[in-house]
């Protein structure tokens, strides 16, 4: 361990899988106590239990984004743990991959549910948790997991860019709002591009293509040529949270292999 995340304690939603099981590992790594939560019991719990057995410390805290009292809960359950809680990742998402022509109202209910009523929800329990803490701490950050939809957009993702981006502005705005405030707590986004995890999976499985005609089509998606591993999203996670980004609110970090770039 190196300590970047030392004395802190960190809320990672999304925690049972991908980018989040990965940031979890990660910012556990480098110090940080972990509440992981996922709506997969099972799959949160897995995470803790990984951490715990590579010598870190973590809990399980497995509820649903979109029940507001469970945020209260979570909160509640990472201050009596650790203390308090110092970091948020809100990496939980849903894909979906219809045609606009095709989509649903209830594909909509449930992607916008996830994807932005989850963040609204994380953010506002947050700042709440955060507002007072004590002037010597390092401030608070929350980091909120956008995506290159949040930036542009592609055909079959019209429902997840329009909640991808909502988060990126979303972001900017509770950033603005926390410093006006004299709150201490920094807000960013964070940018991946296609990460090859569990999403990656339902992502295929929409447009039926394998994961090698995946990968070939990756190969000419972004300048680097490739998709990404959910360690090398963390990674960017891990700075957003650190202090090393303690000039940076309101801004966006992405990791997307220079897809947006042109
Ligand atoms: N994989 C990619 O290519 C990619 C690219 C850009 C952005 N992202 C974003 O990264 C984030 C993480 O995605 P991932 O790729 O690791 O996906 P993933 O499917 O591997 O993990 C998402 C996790 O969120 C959990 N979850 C879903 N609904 C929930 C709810 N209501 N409450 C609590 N947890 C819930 C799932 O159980 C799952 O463990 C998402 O916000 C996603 O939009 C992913």
């Amino acid at each position: 361990m190196s300590g970047r995340l030392a004395d802190r304690t960190a809320l990672i939603t999304g925690a049972g899988s991908g980018i989040g099981a990965a940031s979890a590992r990660l910012f556990a790594a480098e110090g940080a106590n972990v509440i992981a939560c996922d709506i997969d019991g099972n799959a949160c719990r897995e995470t803790a239990a990984a951490i715990a057995s590579a010598g870190g410390s973590a809990i399980a805290h497995p509820f649903d984004v979109c029940d507001e009292d469970a945020w209260r809960d979570a909160f509640a359950a990472g201050a009596a743990r650790f203390g308090r809680v110092d970091v948020l990742m809100n990496c939980a998402g849903l894909f979906d991959g219809e045609a606009l022509e095709d989509a649903t109202v209830a594909a909509f209910e449930r992607v916008v549910a996830v994807n932005l009523k989850g963040v609204f929800l994380g953010c506002r329990e947050a700042i709440r948790h955060m507002k007072s803490r004590p002037a010597n701490l390092p401030w608070a950050s929350l980091i909120n997991v956008s995506s290159t939809a949040g930036f542009v957009g592609t055909a079959r993702s019209g429902i997840y860019t329009m909640t991808k981006g909502g988060v990126r502005l979303f972001s900017k705005a509770v950033a603005v709002e926390a410093a006006e405030f004299g709150y201490p707590v920094r807000c960013n986004s964070l940018h991946p591009g296609g990460t090859e995890t569990g999403m990656f999976d339902d992502i295929l499985a929409a447009r039926g293509l394998t994961r090698e005609q995946h990968r070939e089509a990756a190969r000419t998606r972004n300048p680097l040529g490739r998709m990404a591993q959910p360690d090398e999203i963390a990674n960017g996670a891990l700075f957003l949270a650190s202090d090393e980004s303690a000039f940076m609110t309101g801004s966006e970090l992405a990791l997307d292999g220079g897809y947006a770039a042109r």
